[in-house]
């Protein structure tokens, strides 16, 4: 059954879609329907959706194939978007539906956001990455100059609908990648929830019944961004991990073997955590141990020097502090940096 979650920001329904999107379409009135996909949404679950689109692009699609998709979350990726929206004759009306993970929601959410000075979307995400984080909260985007969503606005989307059935179509990787994120917002508000991963076995994910944990996750993000909407606070306690988890993605993307974002802010979590004892044991049962070359340290710290947290030339992360959605700065210089890295063995020669 499709339960709203409460959050002063925007509407978000957790449940099969078919109870929630026509309806709510229905009451809207929008002039038409512009999809944003993925080829693999595209093509899995696009002929799920309860609602047709005549218009679409689809991100990664022929002259993209085998290209990773964080690497197309950029401007000519939006140009091609603006582009598409263009020709189909979008008016100020439109409803664009972006049905896909993070770069799809994230940038496509940002297409919408500018073009015409915005028209009104709404996210239908179908990893448990975008389900429990970034399609909540309006945070828009792509990466640039290598930086991560470093060209970006807030805006709330008009709805977000989850539908944990999507789940089912995700590679186990992608899936622990999400879970990353699922940690993250035991950590830092939920001990309930952080107990309930801990009893988890290793190899249960694709098993997982993930309608709760997912409505305990986004609790946690939504009375954070209700509190902080623009991150002038609180919210940075959303991007624990994502220092030196950042800088590692986007290192790895420029090389033969990736990390997923998931993958990167686990890493992250575990570098960051004032006291990691208990999180390594539960980061290391369900994610693999990644060497990091000692050689790539200069590019990761000239990677955290850009990350959007810093104040006055400082490279900062906030982190949990003992109480629950309670944080606090703590300053990190390169010899500190490079100490994160080496306390669980990641680093290598
Ligand atoms: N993903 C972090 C935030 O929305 O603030």
């Amino acid at each position: 059954m499709t339960q709203r979650i409460p959050f002063s920001g925007h509407p978000i329904f957790l449940g099969p879609l078919a109870e929630s999107l026509p309806g709510w379409l229905d009451e809207q009135g929008y002039s038409s329907v512009f999809l944003i996909a993925d080829k693999n949404t595209n093509r899995l679950c696009r002929p799920a959706l309860p609602v047709q689109s005549a218009e679409a692009f689809v991100v990664g699609e022929t002259a993209h194939a085998g290209i990773p998709m964080e690497t197309l979350k950029t401007l000519p990726s939006c140009e091609a978007i603006w582009q598409a929206m263009f020709e189909a004759r979008l008016d100020r009306k439109a409803l664009v539906v972006n049905l896909g993970g993070g770069v799809v929601g994230d940038m496509g959410g940002f297409c919408a956001a500018t073009y015409k000075r915005g028209v009104d979307f709404i996210q239908i995400p179908t990893t448990l990455l975008a389900m429990t984080d970034a399609a909540i909260g309006g945070k828009l985007g792509v990466d640039f100059q290598g930086a991560k969503n470093a060209v970006g606005v807030f805006q709330y989307p008009a709805a977000v609908f989850i539908d944990p059935v999507f789940l089912k179509t995700l590679p186990a990787r992608e899936l622990r990648s999400g879970f990353a994120e699922v940690i993250k917002h035991a950590l830092i508000g939920d001990r309930a929830l952080w107990k309930k991963i801990q009893s988890m076995p290793a190899g249960s994910l694709a098993a997982t019944n993930w309608g709760g944990l997912l409505a305990d996750s986004i609790a946690v993000k939504t009375k954070i961004v209700a509190e902080d909407p623009r991150e002038a606070g609180i919210r940075a306690l959303l991007n624990f991990g994502h220092t030196i988890g950042h800088a590692l993605e986007s290192y790895f993307l420029k090389t033969a073997e990736p990390l997923t974002h998931g993958e990167a802010v686990a890493i992250g979590m575990l570098c960051e955590c004032p006291d990691a004892a208990e999180l390594a044991e539960t980061i290391l049962h369900f994610f693999p141990h990644r060497h990091i070359p000692e050689t790539a340290f200069p590019d990761l710290w000239k990677l955290m020097e850009q990350d959007k947290k810093n104040a006055s030339g400082t490279v900062r992360m906030a982190v949990p502090d003992a109480e629950p959605f309670s944080m606090r700065w703590v300053a990190l210089n390169p010899a500190e940096a490079f100490g994160r890295l080496q306390r669980y063995n990641l680093l290598s020669k």
